[in-house]
């Protein structure tokens, strides 16, 4: 989020380059995004499966969460892109509007990360049904890039999971609101990007991203079995629900993310402890909703 603007952007890399601080945060942190797509990848129908397969660069090993970080990787270079990983509502509005708030600084219309969603997964619908020239494999359809578009589709159905990216538009969704975790200076939108989801892998996973997987793997197929298929579902004649999973999390953001923080603010273990399970049930609505579009997009037939 911090990059919005070029002059911000640039200087953020220079000090990253320069005084080696850690990276901006950019929406989940790199672990976020591989929770979200390796839950997503175990539940493709085969025809998504292969399709995913078909798409993905060679080098990555068939491994979608290999590559779900790559989207703010592509940021500068990219430029145009970086609007599309966030939500601004207006302040203490805990609501979202996708006429309202789907929108860049500029205001042009459709530019945020319900937008993106919407626009990517139009794109891979194309998938197959290029009229193809004989070098070209089906993963470019004329104009497109259905490699790119998978790879934003899969990186921005995480963002717009994590509760902070859509936020309060004054402080740009928390990242302004500056705070300690534990007795590190840091960034309200920051905690929910990466520092929950590194404490609990420390605490509880052997600082094993694989583990935290596996964990929210079982719950997905216990305490939340009777909500998943709810989690799946989207209007009948629509491939992608981007626009509820953006109202959930301006409300998780109000609730939760928000909720007893001022500037200045210490959270530990009780804000840690309370916060988790908002984290843990967004990863894992995060992954299921990724399979659930992406075997819509490319057909439902069950592995
Ligand atoms: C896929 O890639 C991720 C990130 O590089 C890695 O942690 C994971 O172990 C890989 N999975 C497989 C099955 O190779
Ligand atoms: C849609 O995708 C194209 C191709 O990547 C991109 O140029 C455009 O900015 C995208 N728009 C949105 C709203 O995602
Ligand atoms: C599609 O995008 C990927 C990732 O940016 C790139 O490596 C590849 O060359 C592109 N394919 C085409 C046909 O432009
Ligand atoms: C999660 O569960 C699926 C089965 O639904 C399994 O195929 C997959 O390997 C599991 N993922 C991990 C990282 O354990
Ligand atoms: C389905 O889509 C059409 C336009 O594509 C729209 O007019 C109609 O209201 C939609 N139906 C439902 C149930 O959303
Ligand atoms: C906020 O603080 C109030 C008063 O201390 C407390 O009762 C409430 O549980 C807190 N809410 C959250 C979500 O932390
Ligand atoms: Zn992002």
């Amino acid at each position: 989020m911090q990059g919005r603007q070029a002059g911000t952007a640039l200087l953020l890399l220079l000090a990253v380059v320069v005084a080696v601080l850690p990276a901006p945060s950019l929406g989940w942190g790199v672990d976020g995004h591989l929770i979200v797509c390796q839950i997503a990848q175990a539940r493709l129908s085969d025809a998504a499966a292969k399709a995913v397969d078909d798409l993905l660069p060679s080098d990555a090993g068939g491994n979608l969460s290999s590559l779900c970080s790559w989207a703010d990787k592509v940021r500068f270079r990219y430029h145009w892109s970086a609007p599309l990983h966030f939500i601004d509502v207006p302040d203490n509005e805990c609501s979202y509007s996708y006429d309202r708030d789907c929108k860049d600084e500029e205001g042009v219309k459709g530019r945020c990360v319900a937008g993106a969603i919407n626009n990517y997964t139009s794109q891979l619908l194309t998938y197959g049904s290029s009229s193809p020239s004989p070098s070209s494999k089906s993963s470019s359809s004329g104009q497109y890039n259905l490699t790119e578009a998978l790879l934003f589709l899969s990186h921005f159905m995480g963002d717009i999971h994590q509760p902070l990216h859509v936020g309060f538009a004054s402080d740009k969704g928390g990242n302004t609101i500056d705070v300690h975790w534990y007795r590190r200076k840091t960034e309200l939108h920051h905690i929910w990007d990466v520092n929950i989801i590194q404490t609990a892998e420390k605490d509880y996973y052997d600082e094993d991203a694989g583990k935290f997987v596996d964990a929210l793997n079982k719950s997905i197929k216990g305490a939340w079995l009777d909500k998943v298929q709810e989690w799946e579902e989207c209007a009948k004649n629509q491939t992608a629900c981007s626009d509820i999973y953006g109202s959930e999390s301006i409300a998780a953001a109000c609730d939760s993310a928000y909720k007893n923080v001022t500037e200045g603010s210490t959270l530990g273990d009780e804000y840690f402890g309370s916060r988790l399970p908002v984290v843990k049930l967004r990863l894992a609505q995060g992954g299921v909703r990724l399979a659930a579009t992406l075997n819509r997009i490319f057909g439902e037939s069950k592995p």
